[in-house]
């Protein structure tokens, strides 16, 4: 009995998704970049820091490395991760240690609110204390989110747990698809208590994905209702199929 595995999902609630077509993937990050410093610097006016779920994956990097050279309040910012592989803290598929060396390394965020999963202790325990931690944080500002080609986002994947009917706000994955099995991941209910959510969406191999998520196929993506809806910065040859 796995933790990552559930009865059938119950239907997605509403969702208002808007498509932001990009041409190519620089625009792409450009649009993410303009999308992220404005949320940073309305949060911190607001509400004097800034609360930033990262996603992980290969899209990210290179928003995350023109990051380093942003102008903005680092003081303010506050980093949680959507999910972690299980492996060593160190070792090169941590997301954690992708943003780090892609931005994080690179820029004065105070060490005490860089939040990485500690999934090295295994998707239980890190799971658990992954939760603990974020009881005693409210709605985020901003949840980044990939989407992977087979409709998976953070490590929550077709057919599994997704954490929308049992209310976790983090899950332990011990069988996910994608390499390594095991993980950790925010649950559905939880990415979706944020004030912006953004997917960064880059990639041929995303095009079924993108079609099954816009023709309401039953996969993560579909239930994740933040409040103010989602946005979707994608590449437009996944929205437009060649000619
Ligand atoms: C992870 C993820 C995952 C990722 C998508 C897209 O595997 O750690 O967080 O959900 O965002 O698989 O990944 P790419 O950006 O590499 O296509």
């Amino acid at each position: 009995m796995g933790d990552s595995r559930s009865p059938p999902q119950s239907g997605a609630n509403f969702q208002h998704c808007r498509w932001h077509p990009q041409p190519d993937p620089a625009a792409l990050q450009q649009a993410a970049l303009t999308r992220i410093l404005a949320a940073a610097s309305a949060a911190r006016e607001e509400r004097g820091r800034f609360l930033i779920v990262l996603a992980g994956g290969e899209t990210p990097r290179g928003i995350y490395r023109q990051l380093r050279l942003a102008e903005t309040d680092w003081s303010a910012w506050h980093i949680y991760f959507g999910d972690e592989r299980c492996l060593p803290p160190r070792d090169a598929a941590r997301n954690s240690r992708m943003a780090g060396e892609a931005w994080l390394d690179h820029v004065p965020i105070p060490a005490g609110q860089i939040h990485p999963i500690p999934a090295e202790l295994g998707p239980r325990r890190a799971s658990a204390a992954y939760a603990a931690l974020l009881q005693e944080v409210g709605d985020f500002d901003l949840v980044l989110l990939g989407l992977g080609e087979d409709g998976h986002t953070a490590s929550l994947f077709p057919g599994h747990n997704w954490g929308v009917a049992d209310h976790k706000s983090v899950l332990a994955v011990l069988d996910a698809p994608k390499p390594p099995p095991q993980r950790v991941s925010l649950s559905a209910a939880r990415l979706a208590r944020t004030r912006q959510m953004l997917f960064l969406v880059a990639g041929r191999d995303k095009r079924n994905a993108v079609a099954g998520w816009q023709a309401g196929k039953n996969i993560p993506p579909r239930h994740l209702t933040p409040a103010a809806g989602i946005d979707v910065l994608v590449e437009a040859a996944l929205l437009f199929p060649e000619r």
